[in-house]
């Protein structure tokens, strides 16, 4: 069973520098940490109301990314100016969300099906900058079957109605969002995309998720920055990256 890398999302320890708007927390710092922590790579979004991680943080995050041999994966809308920014620095991973200014966070999936023309155009120019482009979507049949047909090489699974409906103790609809999830990985393998997942992601809620064979990556972030305050950031990673290595040993048992 291949092993699960972790993207460590290092948004909200901006959220939290921006709230004071002061120097600190430093993203980079957590970065740093994150690396040394065991993560397998730096994930950031860098929203275009810039609420959390900034255009100097991006810079400042592929340097050290490109310093320590690991990956960048740039979260982004598709907008002219990301894009811009994008095939400026030319991250290894570029990850195309949706956003709408007033949500809190990302809360679906890219509709790849409806926005497939002007999507398909920001994927080929990532691709040709040589970044390995990623399509934050649903579970959903369609939009895996046109995120294949429109070249992108990676899809990132949403599991962020897995973990609530998981948290709200509704069993059996979080089985059903679970089944669907494994549903779409093994239909994103079949049709030779590497599989992603990630969003609202927990201790109590990764197992499911990391046993799902065909995931080669998961990307968390708000879970665990709220946790480094409790524990610090290096045992929270830890301590996913146990989760995740033991739902991977007990699928392959
Ligand atoms: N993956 C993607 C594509 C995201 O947009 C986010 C949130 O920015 C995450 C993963 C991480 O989600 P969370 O912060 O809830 O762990």
């Amino acid at each position: 069973m291949n092993r699960l890398r972790l993207g460590v999302n290092i948004d909200h320890v901006a959220t939290i520098r921006n709230a004071r708007g002061a120097g600190y927390p430093e993203p980079s710092r957590a970065a740093e940490l994150a690396l040394a922590a065991g993560a397998d790579g730096i994930t950031a979004h860098l929203r275009e109301d810039r609420r959390h991680i900034s255009d100097a943080d991006i810079d400042v995050l592929a340097d050290l990314c490109l310093k320590r041999g690991k990956p960048l994966n740039f979260e982004m809308a598709v907008t002219e100016e990301m894009l811009g920014i994008a095939l400026a620095h030319r991250p290894h991973a570029a990850c195309l969300v949706p956003e709408r200014r007033e949500e809190v966070t990302t809360e679906g999936g890219l509709n790849v099906v409806a926005g497939h023309n002007h999507i398909a155009q920001a994927v080929q120019r990532l691709r040709e900058a040589g970044s390995r482009v990623s399509l934050f979507i649903e579970a959903d049949p369609a939009q895996i079957e046109t995120s294949a047909r429109i070249g992108a090489q990676v899809v990132e699974l949403h599991t962020g109605a897995w973990c609530d409906a998981f948290r709200a103790g509704e069993h059996d609809r979080a089985q059903a969002i679970l089944q669907r999830l494994r549903t779409g990985a093994r239909l994103a393998g079949e049709l030779g995309l590497e599989v992603h997942a990630g969003h609202g992601i927990d201790f109590a809620t990764v197992k499911p998720v990391a046993a799902i064979p065909e995931l080669t990556e998961l990307n968390i972030g708000h879970f665990l920055i709220g946790e480094a305050i409790f524990t610090g950031l290096a045992p929270a990673i830890q301590r996913m990256r146990a989760l995740m290595d033991a739902a991977r040993a007990e699928i392959a048992a």
